[in-house]
């Protein structure tokens, strides 16, 4: 009936206790002060938490809970959290202004349009995170270049466009998108807002992914008690990590098993933690997945940091887990709320039901029992309408 090879796990080895100061950067209080600032935009609204307990009951666990981030800022995915907040940091630092109190509407003030001049945002995305960068550029009054890996959906580059944004998709894949704006920033004067991290390039992608730990705030502050389970879906790992430290940061003494889940194309996590020294491992090539978000082969390296760290294992996934996921998340158990989730959003849940159901020798090595309540957080809506159809009405991807 199904066969292992949808999916090739492997726990942490690396896991270490001690505190990397890494972690205050995720401290309630600072997240709260970026909560703050997204408030203060018209169109904040909190994603709606869910609780499937008929599915928790199917899969013998005791809760499982699903935020959904399709309905964050009318974008159809959480991107936007990080680029937004990147963006405007980076204006407050740029002029001085103290961050505690800004809101959107001051960024937007004549003063500060006349201190800075038009700026130009430049970055590199699969589609999510160039749309919210774009948002965020217009919303602010400002440019924005987005490039996309080659390959990329219609349907993401016209959204991306729709926000204003001069967007092309390069005959390059992810990863090289990212140093192509990097280069082309240096020569322009242009300012790169990317969602990874490397040597010499940290300030930004650490405020994205404080952006990205609002969506933690959110949670705690309807959740009685931690979840005993995160499942984490993983490109570059900075929207992974933000959500593990957050909830380190918060209960050191029982933080949750965080459990990553990666495109089979794109496990440059899970390659990693492989190795004998967990020396990060990149995965090069185009990365066919219909997992478009988490094709990505280079991890963040501040990322990688912490969930080299915390994070307990991590799987390796097939797309038709991931289309497995949206079908789930799509046609509930009868009581549960049914949800829209696209291809990197979803496989989380498609990870959850298949070792819940075929793989009950590593669902008990993760300590998945009658006593677990697992968090989900499906990233994204139908950013790809036509992939969504295929999966989910057309029934492509279903060889279970
Ligand atoms: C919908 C969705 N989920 C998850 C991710 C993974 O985020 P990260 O690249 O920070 O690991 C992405 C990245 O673009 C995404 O678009």
């Amino acid at each position: 009936m199904q066969s292992k090879e949808y999916i090739q796990w492997t726990k942490n080895h690396h896991q270490s206790q001690g505190h990397d100061p890494i972690y205050s950067n995720f401290s309630r209080e600072i997240i709260e002060q970026v909560k703050k600032f997204h408030q203060s935009h018209l169109a904040y609204t909190k994603t709606p938490l869910y609780s499937l307990q008929q599915l928790a009951k199917k899969l013998n666990v005791e809760q499982i809970y699903a935020k959904d981030e399709s309905q964050r800022f009318g974008l159809n995915a959480f991107k936007v959290l990080g680029g937004v907040y990147a963006i405007a940091k980076y204006i407050a630092d740029t002029l001085a202004i103290p961050f505690e109190n800004i809101t959107f509407e001051d960024l937007k003030s004549e003063e500060v349009k006349n201190r800075l001049g038009q700026l130009t945002f430049i970055t590199a995305t699969d589609g999510n995170h160039g749309r919210g960068v774009a948002w965020a550029a217009r919303e602010l009054g400002h440019q924005s270049i987005v490039y996309m890996p080659k390959g990329s959906s219609q349907q993401r580059l016209e959204a991306i466009r729709a926000e204003g944004a001069d967007a092309h998709i390069l005959p390059l894949n992810y990863d090289d998108c990212v140093r192509e704006c990097a280069k082309l920033a240096e020569t322009n004067g242009y300012i790169v807002i990317q969602d990874t991290a490397w040597d010499g390039y940290e300030d930004i992608p650490l405020w994205i992914m404080q952006g990205y730990a609002t969506i933690g705030l959110e949670i705690v502050e309807e959740l009685p008690t931690p979840p005993t389970h995160i499942f984490l879906q993983a490109g570059v790992g900075s929207f992974a990590a933000a959500i593990t430290a957050f909830f380190y940061e918060l209960y050191p003494e029982n933080p949750p098993k965080i459990i990553i889940a990666e495109a089979d194309q794109a496990d440059c996590y899970y390659q990693s933690f492989l190795t004998r020294d967990a020396s990060i491992q990149f995965v090069t090539g185009d990365m066919a997945t219909i997992m478009a978000g988490l094709a990505c082969g280079e991890p963040n390296k501040d990322a990688y940091r912490i969930l080299r760290n915390k994070a307990f294992a991590t799987f390796s996934c097939d797309d038709v887990i991931s289309a497995l996921g949206m079908r789930i998340y799509g046609n509930p158990c009868s009581g549960d709320p049914a949800i829209v989730s696209g291809e990197s959003g979803a496989v989380t849940l498609g990870l959850l039901y298949y070792l819940q159901k075929f793989q009950l020798e590593i669902a008990k090595v993760l300590e998945l029992n009658e006593r677990s309540c697992v968090l989900l957080i499906s990233t994204e809506g139908d950013t790809d309408l036509e992939q969504y159809e295929k999966v989910t009405w057309l029934g492509h991807f279903p060889k279970l």
